[in-house]
């Protein structure tokens, strides 16, 4: 007898006007590959200049835009897409805008980040892209990595799901501690929202 087919969980993605979309295609790539019941159902960019528009209609990825010059709007825009596509899980992607509390509260749906450092200690006001990388490389630490967290309306201070290491002795600039991290960010987020995702669908079915 045939088995029943998992139903398919669809995900959203957000980035910013200025992602190269390397996370929202390792997310696409690892669904696929792993022939997971996750779609990345929409790449949502708050513009379209994105370098990553064309790569998502390359890969198949349908994205659109959504201006978040008015976050009240983007946030609505948001909050009704979720409800009548029937969205398992919000996945930021160089996302550059603080969501509100309120969003992340009512919208009753995981809401993840990927962080490029590990978590706590290089996290807070100012720490994303380089100058996470930089202050890495000043504090001369042998490890990096990638933490996973929900997202906070404050900084990167959600709770942490997740977090892998690299090892970082052998670089010698910002730019390739950037470049090791980004390698672990690619195979930590997709495992992570899967896990995320039947966790809270396990939490919702009691
Ligand atoms: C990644 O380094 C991630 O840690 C951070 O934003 C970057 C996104 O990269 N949250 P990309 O522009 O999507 O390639």
């Amino acid at each position: 007898m045939a088995g029943i087919a998992p139903e398919v969980q669809r995900i959203i993605t957000l980035s910013s006007g200025k992602s190269r979309g390397s996370n929202l295609l390792a997310l696409h790539s690892y669904f696929t590959d792993e022939q997971l019941p996750l779609v990345v159902h929409r790449a949502i960019f708050t513009s379209a200049k994105a370098p990553a528009i064309p790569l998502c209609t390359e890969r198949g990825i349908p994205s659109v835009v959504i201006g978040a010059k008015d976050m009240a709007i983007f946030e609505a825009a948001l909050a009704t897409m979720v409800e009548r596509e029937n969205i398992a899980l919000i996945a930021l992607c160089g996302f550059m805008k603080q969501l509100s509390k309120d969003f992340i509260v009512n919208i009753k749906i995981p809401i993840l980040n990927i962080h490029p450092a590990l978590l706590p200690k290089y996290g807070g006001k100012d720490m994303y892209g380089m100058n996470v990388h930089r202050q890495v490389l000043d504090n001369h630490e042998l490890v990096s990595g990638a933490t996973i967290h929900r997202v906070d309306p404050l900084y990167d201070h959600g709770e942490i799901i997740a977090q892998i290491t690299t090892d970082i002795s052998q670089c010698h600039s910002a730019e390739e501690i950037a470049a090791k991290v980004l390698k672990v960010e690619h195979q930590i987020y997709g495992p992570a929202i899967y896990a995320e995702i039947r966790t809270h669908k396990a939490q919702n079915s009691h």
